[in-house]
């Protein structure tokens, strides 16, 4: 315990500052070594007077606030919780479990023969209030007894629905998080519209769900754990649902449409005795690194409704249930060092280096650093002690220094004056750095990744040769790949007849390539493969892309008012490249293209009109040969939209042999699962 005063209001800027300070060490003692300067109630009456003075001085919020670090518990709301939104008991290991076990089974006078062991998911605790069916407000945790309303985020969640299969008025109790797939895309969009990133998905997820005016809208995700119909509501239906053991709670749960742990790999499941809740706590810790969201540990409940009534709760706590805890997916360790690199479109890209330290089943050296601005925002030196987050899928990433771990030592981080790739000067008049020469700079890999397989696709293009063309003055870019002639790739050292003619080939095969993957070659910051294909369909020719402005380029579903410009500004730079292009005789259509209003029946004809599509697995029969890329492109031109993971609203998976997660998803979310050979026979025309 602590002896810390209960802070609850905060009287000055100074005073706010000392006490993000004492919420960060109190942090940093925890993830560093477990211990805490804080037990759990004094922090979240620190934060809770953070979150108060933020609220009341929204200019002076510092970047190291724990605010939008801490689930649900930091944010305080006026919206009075039906029943009480509580915490879980904490347990570290085999023994504790047992110990725990133990004095519950003591407590109960019997045996518990029933146990529901399910992930602990990272996220924040939302209630989601069903009316008739109907979605009618979502609230967040805040300090247990009463939350903030988040109803806008209504419609912004995947898993919770508008409407429930059946018209109850129920509470369904879970975790709203961000997977890795939507923190990236949540990460793009806040970069390209003010060069700044979020800290962990966590916080994403905290602050994207508070979020009422930014001008970017980010998805998130629901898993349900619990349902609670209102306590006054003595329904014969709200009278069996409290009976219910959890596990079929959580399966009516999910009948009714509801995203639960059931469709991962770590859904719930019942045990029968502590050595099988053991074995399962086992199972999803070693899943956890792989998982797409993160967890922070396992959650054990009684499963049966009488020994949960029995057991009852203490203050903070149910008494019927515990947290398993994982280590911590954040750490801290030192910044040794930052690399500048410059990538092939120019961007200079700073990368820290760390002190190696163990996260999530990995070791971690490299942790992202965005650009000079966020570098400068967080007030990070070298030497300093940073936590760094890692989880899943995510890339490492420093959240914050520690700045009260600060010994004197630390030293500003040199920030590169000129290009570290060529020496050339640097443009700094965009938050993201770039070399003046731009994708000049780094002209072997802009090449090398136009050639590339989900690109122009030119065999026997290596890096080597593109260096030996640009060494003999033949090309300064790859459009000039087109008009090389057969003497001069024979002049080359090491360039044979047989080379030399499959490389032509190779040129003239790549001619011929949809205008997405011309698109793509071309490298536009901002765009990858599937935007560059959406931009391709959308536009249907390069004319029309290059006549689009900023507004016109903002229909293409995901480009919204930061990245258009940036687009536009792009062609306009790559317009040589792209002329040189068309007069080599490039193809600059998209095949199948028909203009939009022009052809709405055409398009509502293709077999996979309107369908949202799932590839996973390996691909058979005649889809074989096809990369994932590839079956992207047949989907999209078979008049469906390529998807990469699993949600409700897919329409099908097409799952090859070796189909893991995403079919396990698909079977529980109900959605159609065809094999390779049914969709081929699907889409034949379009393959
Ligand atoms: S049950 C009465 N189940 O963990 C408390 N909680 O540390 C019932 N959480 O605030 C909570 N996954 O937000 C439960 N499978 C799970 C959970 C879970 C994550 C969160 C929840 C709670 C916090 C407690």
């Amino acid at each position: 315990m602590s002896d810390t005063p209960p802070i609850t209001s905060l009287a000055d800027a100074a005073a706010y500052g000392e006490a993000v300070q004492l919420a960060l060490d109190a942090a940093a003692a925890y993830y560093g070594d477990g211990t805490s300067t804080l037990d759990d109630d004094a922090y979240d009456r620190l934060v809770r007077g953070i979150a108060a003075y933020e609220e009341a001085h929204p200019g002076e919020v510092l970047s190291t606030s724990p605010t939008g670090k801490v689930a649900g518990g930091a944010v305080v709301g006026d919206v009075p919780h039906t029943v009480p939104m509580l915490s879980l008991d904490n347990v570290f290991g085999a023994e504790q479990l047992a110990d725990w076990a133990a004095s519950l089974e003591r407590r109960l006078g019997r045996p518990v023969t029933s146990w529901s062991v399910e992930p602990k998911l990272d996220g924040l605790a939302i209630t989601a209030r069903y009316r008739g069916g109907r979605l009618a407000q979502l609230v967040t945790r805040g300090d247990g007894t009463a939350g903030e309303d988040v109803s806008h985020a209504i419609g912004t969640i995947v898993g919770l629905p508008a409407r429930l299969a059946e018209p109850v008025t129920v509470e369904l109790r879970g975790e709203v998080m961000m997977t890795a797939a939507q923190f990236e895309e949540a990460c793009a969009k806040r970069q390209a519209h003010d060069g700044t990133t979020f800290a962990n998905p966590r916080s994403a997820a905290a602050g994207t769900l508070r979020a009422q005016d930014r001008p970017y809208v980010c998805e998130l995700t629901f898993f349900g754990y619990g349902a609670l119909p209102h306590p006054d509501d003595t329904s014969e239906a709200a009278v069996r649902l409290r009976e219910l053991p959890h596990s079929e709670v959580m399966a009516w749960v999910a009948a009714q449409g509801v995203q639960t742990p059931a469709v991962t790999e770590v859904g719930g499941i019942v045990a029968v005795t502590l050595e099988q809740v053991q074995e399962r706590v086992e199972q999803i810790a070693a899943k956890r690194a792989g998982l797409p969201f993160g967890i922070d540990g396992i959650v054990i409940k009684c499963d049966l409704a009488a020994d949960q009534a029995q057991a009852g709760f203490s203050s903070r706590a149910p008494r019927w249930a515990i947290a398993y805890k994982l280590p911590a997916v954040e750490k801290i360790t030192k910044l040794l060092a930052v690399e500048w690199n410059t990538g092939r479109t120019g961007v200079i890209a700073p990368r820290a280096v760390l002190e190696p330290v163990e996260l999530d089943g990995s070791v971690v050296t490299y942790a992202t650093l965005h650009n000079v601005a966020d570098i400068r925002r967080r007030g990070l030196m070298l030497g300093d002690s940073v936590v760094v987050y890692k989880a899943g899928d995510v890339i490492p990433r420093i959240e914050a220094p520690v700045v009260s771990l600060r010994t004197g030592e630390e030293r500003p981080i040199e920030i590169p004056q000129v290009c570290p790739s060529c020496g050339d000067g640097i443009d700094v008049s965009q938050e993201r750095w770039r070399c003046v020469r731009g994708r000049a700079c780094r002209l072997i890999a802009s090449i090398s990744y136009a050639a590339g397989r989900d690109q122009l696709d030119i065999e026997g293009l290596a890096e080597n040769r593109i260096l030996q063309l640009l060494n003999a003055g033949l090309i300064n870019d790859f459009a000039d790949l087109f008009y090389l002639t057969r003497d001069q790739l024979l002049g080359l050292e090491r360039m044979g007849e047989v080379s030399t003619d499959n490389l032509l080939a190779a040129f003239e095969r790549a001619k011929t390539q949809p205008l997405s993957r011309v698109f793509c070659a071309l490298g536009v910051r901002g765009t990858g493969r599937s935007m560059s294909r959406r931009i391709a369909r959308h536009f249907g020719s390069m004319e029309a892309i290059r006549a689009a402005d900023a507004e016109a380029i903002q229909a293409v579903e995901g480009i919204g008012p930061e990245k258009a410009p940036v687009v536009v500004a792009e062609l306009a730079e790559l317009a040589d490249l792209i002329d040189k292009l068309v007069k080599a005789g490039v193809s600059m259509t998209e095949p199948g293209w028909t203009p939009p209003e022009a052809a709405p029946e055409g398009a509502a004809d293709l077999p996979l009109a309107g369908m949202s599509v799932v590839v996973t697995g390996a691909m058979s029969g005649p889809l074989e040969e096809l990369t994932r890329t590839e079956m992207n492109e047949l989907i999209e031109r078979a008049g469906g939209k390529a998807s990469s993971s699993v949600s409700a609203k897919t329409s099908m998976l097409v799952a090859g042999e070796k189909a893991g997660s995403k079919r396990t998803k698909a079977e529980g979310l109900g959605v159609r699962i065809v094999d390779p050979e049914e969709f081929a026979a699907l889409v034949e025309p379009f393959i």
